[in-house]
């Protein structure tokens, strides 16, 4: 049985004053069946830590090397120490900004594993990629590029996020989701193993809201979500949380 997911990525947005939605959510207290994740900016994480109650911190990314002279880089044992326990890895956005290929995020989750980090690595396709019906290709070759050989239920969650729902508002169809669910679930069984395949998590993301909540989290194979802009204000990450948890 795996334990649902409720993951929220601030991404470049936040000073101090935003913890106060972060003690929001950590005053709501533990759900029944569904883990939070907060992961806002490195700056905040070691505050975040010390206000989360149960809500888990990760970082955004981290970088392959444990430390060195790499200015503006942060280390996945320096997320930890600030006290993360997880770190988003390969999100779309440091693969287009940062030129982040397959390579680079399978090397940094070696480095978070290394750390005691929980990673979770993004995967998705383009919508060029979409419309020339080349999506399950660009999943199952982002997979087998970006998760290390060493991948447990333990260690490692997946999240689908096709670029074009990210900070859209458009949505797949939910038997799309569950297509790419169901695939990156029998990618997953095949190279690892019935038993580790079964128990990685795998998330949505793209445009998830309290009103597609409860639709998306009935998909199969869908065992939570990443979260942006709806991560922001405690009000709507609470309700997708209480979908969750319901679903
Ligand atoms: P969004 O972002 O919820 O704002 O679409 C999702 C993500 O990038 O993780």
């Amino acid at each position: 049985m795996r334990r649902k997911l409720a993951a929220g990525n601030w991404k470049m947005n936040g000073t101090a004053t935003a913890l106060a939605e972060l003690e929001t959510l950590a005053a709501a207290g533990a759900q029944a069946q569904t883990d939070v994740l907060i992961c806002p900016p490195s700056t905040l994480i070691s505050r975040a830590a010390a206000i989360s109650g149960s809500v888990a911190i990760g970082g955004q990314d981290c970088h392959a090397n444990a430390s060195g002279a790499h200015t503006g880089d942060i280390s996945a044992e320096m997320l930890k120490d600030a006290g993360a326990s997880h770190v988003i890895l390969g999100h779309s956005e440091r693969r287009e900004d940062h030129g982040e290929a397959d390579a680079d995020v399978r090397s940094k989750a070696t480095a978070a594993w290394s750390a005691g980090l929980i990673s979770v690595i993004c995967v998705g396709e383009s919508l060029a990629e979409r419309e020339a019906d080349n999506t399950l290709d660009i999943i199952g070759g982002q997979l087998a590029g970006s998760i290390p050989d060493e991948a447990t239920g333990e260690n490692l969650v997946v999240a689908y996020e096709p670029i074009w729902a990210i900070g859209t508002g458009k949505v797949p169809t939910m038997s799309q989701i569950g297509e790419v669910h169901d695939f990156m679930r029998t990618q997953l069984e095949m190279r690892f193993g019935e038993g580790v395949g079964r128990s990685v998590r795998l998330l949505y993301g793209g445009s998830v809201k309290p009103s597609n909540a409860t639709e998306i989290f009935a998909v199969s194979n869908v065992d939570g979500a990443l979260v942006g802009g709806a991560s922001l204000k405690a009000a709507d990450f609470s309700a997708i949380i209480t979908a969750l948890d319901a679903a």
